[in-house]
């Protein structure tokens, strides 16, 4: 009975996953982070920035080509904090509105006129105050022995009024922080837990999307023993039930996403997470993955693009990036080379096709699904999925 039982269970193991659908497809809009940062950390740089001129969310043409000739049903648009609640205000409520127009905007265009899917994505990395050296200025939100800090309950404020104004646009889905790293986790928690119990407190049923610890990496999900993400982000209670988890991965060798070169597996290294995900029936996006334009990097972009196709966990994802204000500059994996971004139209810095011809035509775009959601709330359990109307 042993021996079958087992044989059974690696039978079933090896099964594809029939079911396995991704509803959401597309790219990160990378953007209105930049311009803050400082190479002498001074505090301050880029606040509250110029739009249009350091920074921007989305250029309309390149996500019109992006979902009308791409078909892509999913853009995931950055902003900062600290632009939407400036300084002087504070994090919470009290929101900077000609910034928010000018996000609202960018939203608007990609869920009400494009008819697409749109996350919102704090790009803070759980810290506000001082985004100068980001990802490791700033104090950490919550943290009680830093009296500059942010209060979690400023943290639950922001998304609660974040949420009502978006509540009504079942297209919107909350992507509650960028990459928390280097904090405990049981306050990475107790920062989840405002933002999802504040959201719903605001009326709002969007698909929420919640990060690790950890730069939030897959790879690194179940390592760090008892500050491990496994231990952690299943105790998130959401009384909607429409929250999945929100997942980084990169190819290289340090999981970085700054180096040329693919030799990190995809499917060896995700499959802590897949089976954390399966064994509380969670599902998750992967809002930042990438490749340069080599043969590894290929072959490993595709595997990433197919695990996520087979294990019926991920319901959706986001390639690192696109965006109006890379110019030839490489948002990942070139080793500081400038190859340009998945931006359409942009060019190389040797004036040679960029990431967008090099990656995003030839690979990433292959695998969009030829049917994703294209209307109705954005949901944990997906919805239905037909051709780009
Ligand atoms: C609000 O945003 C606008 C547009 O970027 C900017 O001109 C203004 O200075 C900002 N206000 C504050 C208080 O940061
Ligand atoms: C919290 O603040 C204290 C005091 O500034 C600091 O020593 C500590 O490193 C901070 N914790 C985190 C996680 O940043
Ligand atoms: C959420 O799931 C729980 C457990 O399955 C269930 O009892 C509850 O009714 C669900 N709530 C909603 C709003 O669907
Ligand atoms: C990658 O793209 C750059 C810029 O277009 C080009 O110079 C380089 O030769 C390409 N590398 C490979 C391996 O194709």
């Amino acid at each position: 009975m042993k021996f079958l039982a087992s044989a059974a269970a690696v039978c079933v193991a090896l099964l594809p996953r029939v079911s396995a659908k991704i509803y959401y497809a597309g790219v990160a809009q990378s953007s209105g982070e930049f311009g803050v940062w400082s190479a002498t950390s001074t505090k301050g740089t880029g606040l509250p920035g110029r739009f249009g001129v350091e920074y921007q969310f989305i250029s309309t043409a390149g996500v019109d080509i992006m979902t009308d000739k791409h078909k892509v049903n999913l853009h995931r648009v950055a902003f900062l904090l600290e632009r939407m609640c400036p300084l002087s205000y504070g994090l919470g409520a009290k929101f900077n509105e000609t910034h928010f127009d000018h996000f609202k905007e960018a939203i608007d265009y990609i869920t009400k006129t494009k008819g697409a899917y749109a996350i919102l994505d704090p790009h803070n990395y759980m810290r506000y105050n001082d985004p100068s050296s980001q990802p490791f200025s700033g104090s950490v939100i919550g943290n009680t022995s830093d009296p500059t800090a942010a209060t979690t309950a400023q943290f639950g404020a922001f998304w609660g009024e974040l949420a009502r104004r978006f509540a009504s646009d079942e297209k919107v889905i909350f992507g509650l922080m960028n990459e928390p790293h280097d904090m405990p986790s049981t306050l990475l928690l107790a920062n989840l837990q405002a933002a999802v119990d504040a959201i719903r407190a605001a009326g709002a049923k969007n698909l929420i999307i919640a990060p690790g610890n950890s730069w939030t990496g897959g790879h690194a999900w179940t390592e760090g023993g008892a500050e491990a993400n496994n231990n952690w982000l299943h105790k998130l209670a959401d009384p909607a039930n429409n929250t999945a988890i929100d997942i980084h991965e990169y190819l290289d060798q340090d999981f970085s996403g700054g180096h040329t070169a693919c030799t990190q597996d995809p499917a060896k290294n995700l499959a802590g997470v897949t089976a954390w995900l399966r064994q509380h029936g969670l599902k998750a996006f992967i809002t930042e993955f990438g490749g340069s334009n080599t043969t590894a990097c290929t072959t490993m972009l595709n595997g990433i693009l197919d695990y996520m196709a087979q294990n019926d966990e991920y319901i959706g994802w986001t390639a690192w990036a696109a965006g109006p204000f890379w110019g030839p500059n490489s948002p990942c994996c070139t080793d500081q080379k400038q190859l340009g971004s998945l931006e359409p139209g942009s060019k190389a810095g040797d004036g040679g096709p960029s990431l967008y011809d090099t990656v995003w035509v030839p690979v990433m775009q292959k695998k969009v699904p030829a049917e994703l959601q294209w209307s109705g709330i954005a949901s944990v359990k997906g919805g239905k999925t037909t051709a780009k109307p």
